[in-house]
């Protein structure tokens, strides 16, 4: 099964410092319009979009404003895509495309840049997750290119794009802000709920963190 992973780097942001972004809120799925309240940061990514995605009434602003240490990682761990259809197969959904940008640095999510094929696993979860550790095993070994999300781009990547959380590389505010567009009616927000999640996942690496870290498990 053949992906054409990618992520584009379109053009540079107005850059903020930490004591603007930390100001943001967060935004759960929004129009555009609604997500200008989310403060100045927003309103430049917004601005920024293309003109069709900013009167396009079904694109969807999601954000996460996310505090880390250097060391943390800003969501679980492991390759995946975002809005793969169920089955986990490409051409099984609709395209659906992300325009995202990344301000305060601190995280920079890692995409796979390069077209590849995988073997033809049987659906379900555990084909993904077998997918994923092939490829962090393909990019280990160098045979992968990777493209990781500067600060301050509009960067673009659709649902074919594998891509994972990296340790922060410092401490701070990160604000991650996407516009989605063309989900599918029944995956569009309901409108209603305001809900959203932040995760921090933390990963030891030496023997001490180890044991310390396993009553967590
Ligand atoms: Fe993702």
């Amino acid at each position: 099964m053949r992906f054409d992973s990618t992520l584009r780097l379109l053009q540079p942001l107005p850059r903020f410092p930490q004591e603007v972004v930390r100001e943001e809120v967060s935004q759960c799925r929004v129009p555009c319009a609604q997500a200008r309240a989310g403060g100045p940061v927003h309103r430049a990514f917004i601005e920024a979009l293309p003109q069709a995605w900013q009167d396009d009434p079904d694109v969807e602003i999601f954000s996460r404003l996310l505090w880390v240490r250097a060391g943390w990682y800003p969501m679980s761990l492991g390759y995946h895509c975002d809005w793969a259809a169920p089955s986990g197969a490409p051409g099984d959904a609709p395209r659906v495309e992300t325009l995202m940008a990344n301000f305060g640095g601190c995280t920079h999510t890692e995409f796979i840049d390069a077209p590849f094929e995988v073997d033809d696993l049987p659906p379900g979860p555990s084909r993904q997750r077998a997918w994923g550790e092939e490829l962090a095993a393909r990019v280990a070994r160098g045979e992968l290119r990777t493209t990781r999300l500067p600060e301050g781009v509009l960067a673009w990547f659709d649902n074919a794009a594998w891509h994972r959380a990296m340790p922060a590389t410092e401490t701070g505010w990160r604000l991650l802000i996407r516009a989605i567009r063309g989900l599918e009616p029944s995956r569009r927000h309901d409108g209603q709920s305001t809900f959203t999640s932040v995760r921090n996942t933390f990963r030891p690496t030496t023997p001490e963190e180890e044991a310390r870290y396993a009553p967590y498990r």
